[in-house]
């Protein structure tokens, strides 16, 4: 059975914090982040709601968009690096609160690539007709594990959750193709101590040259070209670098997805949120080749190309 995502969801909390809010607690101005990375502001969960409750909303979104309920579901995957703790894991949580009996859990840690090693993850279990329902979800509380000190990294880093439920599509549909990869000799340019600590040059070097190698790799694998393409969805980190990507497909402005300027990096979380609004608004319309695109700590990256 081909894999496709049979339903989407996201949630972002209400807690905005803008460039100029930053200005009064770091060392930075709202040109800076701005022409540097194309953020002008951020969500900030309250600190009574934690990853889970976040990947909760989400996932309750995407299982009525898919009209799959709980019960029916086999596998939850959950893509995060804030965990509410390290077990039990953010699935397990989801699996009581969603009252999924059948369903395995686990979290996966890739960082902002998750959500692409959760999609590929699922594809398996649906292609080889051993699960029906797969829930994958993309979540990050950054917040709790950002350094309000440190200005190199503050100014980069959102909260939020997208969902999607995928199951058994007809053919020609879902999930065409994927590639993923790891280095963990760059292990060192972006990690978690007590906070993030990154090295943000030699990490936007990898993510310029990754990003566009693996997007168009996922399309040769299914025997297209770059010029088939309808819709790009780049991990959201850097407006400069999702700008890097969409030159090398050499696509038009309009046919990749932005929320950079108003969520951040909300690693993980950043492709399933952008690729639920864009298909909830009209963007993304049946039968557009869509492209999906990370990279992260780990080194991590992940493509997907996927027939919506
Ligand atoms: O999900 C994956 C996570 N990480 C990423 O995607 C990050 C990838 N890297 C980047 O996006 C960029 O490297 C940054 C946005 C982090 C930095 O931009 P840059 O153009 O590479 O700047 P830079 O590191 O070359 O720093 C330029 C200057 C430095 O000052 P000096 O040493 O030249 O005097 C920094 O200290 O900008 C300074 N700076 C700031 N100034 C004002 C660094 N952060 C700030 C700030 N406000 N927030």
């Amino acid at each position: 059975m081909n894999a496709g995502l049979i339903g989407i969801g996201h949630f972002v909390p209400e807690k905005v914090v803008t460039n100029h809010d930053l200005e009064k607690i770091v060392d930075t101005s709202d040109e800076w982040i701005r022409t540097r990375t194309g953020i002008e502001e951020r969500r900030i969960a309250a600190d009574d709601m934690d990853t889970s409750d976040m990947a909760y909303r989400a996932a309750a979104n995407a299982l009525e968009d898919a009209g799959v309920s709980g019960e029916e579901l086999d596998l939850i995957l959950v893509a995060t690096v804030t965990p509410d703790q390290p077990f039990p894991s953010v699935a397990c949580r989801l699996q009581e609160r969603f009252g999924a009996k059948k369903a395995a859990a686990m979290d996966i840690s890739a960082a902002c690539s998750g959500f692409m090693y959760g999609l590929a993850t699922a594809q398996q279990f649906i292609n080889s007709g051993v699960y029906q329902n797969v829930l994958v979800i993309g979540v990050e509380k950054l917040s709790k594990i950002t350094n309000w000190e440190d200005r190199n990294t503050c100014v980069l880093f959102g909260d939020g959750a997208g969902a999607a439920v995928v199951g058994p599509v007809e053919d020609g549909k879902g999930i065409l193709s994927f590639e993923l990869g790891s280095d963990g000799s760059g292990g060192d340019h972006l990690y978690q101590d007590e906070y993030i600590v990154m090295n943000g040059r030699e990490v936007f070097k990898f993510a310029v040259r990754q990003m566009g190698e693996s997007a168009v790799s996922v399309v040769e694998k299914i025997g297209l070209n770059k010029e088939d393409v309808d819709y790009l969805i780049p991990h959201q980190a850097n407006i400069r670098i999702m700008e890097a990507a969409r030159e090398r497909l050499g696509i038009e402005e309009e046919k990749m997805s932005k929320s950079v300027h108003k969520y951040g990096n909300t690693s993980a979380a950043s492709i399933p949120i952008a690729l639920s609004e864009d298909v909830k608004s009209g963007k993304i319309k049946e039968n557009d080749l869509v492209v999906l695109v990370g990279f992260g700590g780990g080194l991590t990256w992940g493509a997907v190309a996927l027939r919506w």
